[in-house]
């Protein structure tokens, strides 16, 4: 079927199976691999994306569903080829060591300051729980969203 989502601010088309997951449209057919596939069960958080607005794990979204929506990705929330904030803070915190969950861990960030400019460490928390990561150890994560947020 083919289906017509906007993506980035973008109309894109897509031609896609029904039992299709929108990550799986999004990084084989739409040429945007930020969005990471690293359970494709919701578990993980890495494939993070907004779908109009709220965040979703892509993986757990039929591309079909997501046919006349808006979605952001990760490639999104840069602008005039500047990083986002939070993508910025990642770097400056050294939050990034393989790098797998950066892309939902950025995304899920972004949603929570665009939501909540001045989180407590508790709300940090509670709003990135559905995003593992296995190797940092979470602290430069913590430290990587309270200098987005003080930024
Ligand atoms: S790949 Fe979607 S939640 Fe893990
Ligand atoms: S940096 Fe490797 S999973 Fe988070």
């Amino acid at each position: 079927m083919r289906i017509t989502i906007t993506i980035n601010g973008e109309p894109r088309e897509a031609d896609v199976w029904p039992g299709e997951s929108l990550l799986f449209a999004l990084r084989e057919r739409l040429g945007l691999p930020g969005s990471k596939n690293a359970c494709e069960q919701g578990e993980c958080g890495s494939c993070s994306v907004l779908l109009d607005a709220r965040l979703v794990c892509s993986c757990l979204v039929l591309a079909a569903q997501a046919a006349g929506h808006e979605v952001v990705t990760v490639e999104g929330l840069a602008r005039d080829d500047q990083p986002h904030r939070v993508q910025e803070a990642f770097v400056e915190a050294g939050a990034v060591q393989c790098g797998f969950c950066t892309p939902g861990l950025v995304v899920a960030t972004a949603d929570l300051l665009a939501h909540n400019p001045s989180p407590t460490e508790d709300e940090v928390r509670e709003a990135l729980s559905g995003n593992l990561c296995r190797c940092t150890g979470y602290a430069k994560i913590l430290d990587a969203v309270s200098l987005a947020a003080s930024a």
